[in-house]
């Protein structure tokens, strides 16, 4: 497969493997761009991307915004707080003024599930997903799925272990869509009132005491809790939430010896996970990040590839953006 079929990309559920190792080698390719002098290519010039992002964040907003400007895309930055939402525009009033601007791709975070599906079928844009309520974070399942191959090799058979706040997690099930259709063995942990009804639907396996789940794991990505999504108290406080589902050494022990932790930030240090994991070398969460700009590069590239017109009938070679000099 060389090409994206896809005017948009909504979520990792029903992508195929087929379609995911597309994505993860072309980021594979492209990450050796972060690390020339000039750090871009020719590869989107005369694309425009905006970035609309009604919830907070750093890593998502800041990696695509240098993912586009590396691939030579002209891009645009709208948040909440600045746009004329405040005033009272609806989010299809503010989408529809965005694209009559002639615009290529919406980079959407939403605070409500099903907002970027709602701009997809609106739009004749592209739309990406960076995040949409509980629902799901694909550019970040990606990026976990990259790192974990990575570190790992193929990831058939391996046992993945996702451990928090499963029920309001987007990033959970983004990691499950996708590490499930790779071969993986996944199995989630967390307290029962954070663990949605019938999960082992989506082919994962469900654990609430921490130190079984995580015996022989080859990962554990730990999950912050996020208190922002909960309309009730979930567990009784942060600290016996720390005692029981804590990721800290003891409880990396019990992992493969060279199994690896992820979080996909931001991190609630001494809560989910203890300060030395998260600044241990069993720790990559780092390299998730430096590894999130490859992915949304490959992302960003593969639909705008898939969105052009029969002008670009070939499907272009990722090895010919990246023989082509710097710019
Ligand atoms: N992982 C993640 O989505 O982080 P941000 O909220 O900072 O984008």
């Amino acid at each position: 497969m060389k090409r994206l079929d896809r005017k948009d990309l909504l979520g990792l559920e029903g992508m195929s493997a087929e379609e995911l190792k597309l994505i993860l080698d072309t980021a594979q390719s492209f990450r050796e761009i972060s690390e020339r002098p000039v750090k871009k290519v020719p590869a989107l010039r005369g694309k425009t991307v905006v970035n609309l992002f009604f919830e907070p964040s750093t890593r998502t907003r800041a990696s695509f915004e240098l993912a586009e400007k590396r691939l030579s895309a002209d891009n645009v930055n709208i948040s909440k707080s600045t746009s004329s939402v405040v005033k009272g525009e609806s989010l299809r009033d503010t989408a529809e003024n965005l694209q009559a601007m002639k615009i290529d791709v919406i980079v959407i975070r939403h605070s409500a599930s099903g907002a970027p599906h709602f701009l997809a079928s609106l739009l004749d844009a592209s739309v990406i997903n960076a995040g949409d309520g509980a629902h799901e974070h694909p550019t970040q399942g990606l990026l976990d799925v990259f790192t974990l191959r990575d570190k790992l090799g193929d990831l058939n058979d391996k046992k993945i272990v996702i451990v928090g706040d499963i029920a309001h997690s987007r990033v959970a099930r983004s990691n499950i869509f996708g590490l499930v259709t790779l071969g993986a063995r996944v199995t989630v942990c967390g307290p029962p009132t954070m663990m949605p009804v019938k999960i082992e639907d989506l082919g994962v396996s469900v654990e609430t005491d921490l130190r079984r789940a995580v015996e022989g794991a080859d990962a554990v990505n730990v999950l912050r809790v996020q208190l922002e999504r909960q309309n009730v108290n979930l567990f009784p406080s942060l600290a016996e939430y720390s005692v029981i589902y804590g990721v800290n050494k003891d409880i990396v022990a019990g992992m493969k010896p060279d199994g690896v932790v992820l979080h996909p930030g931001p991190m609630n240090r001494g809560v989910e996970i203890s300060h030395d994991v998260a600044d241990s070398d069993r720790a990559v969460i780092l390299q998730q990040v430096t590894n999130g700009v490859a992915v949304r590069m490959a992302v960003l590239y593969l639909i705008c590839e898939g969105a052009r017109e029969s002008a670009f009938d070939e499907p272009a070679e990722v090895e010919q953006q990246l023989n082509t000099k710097s710019v």
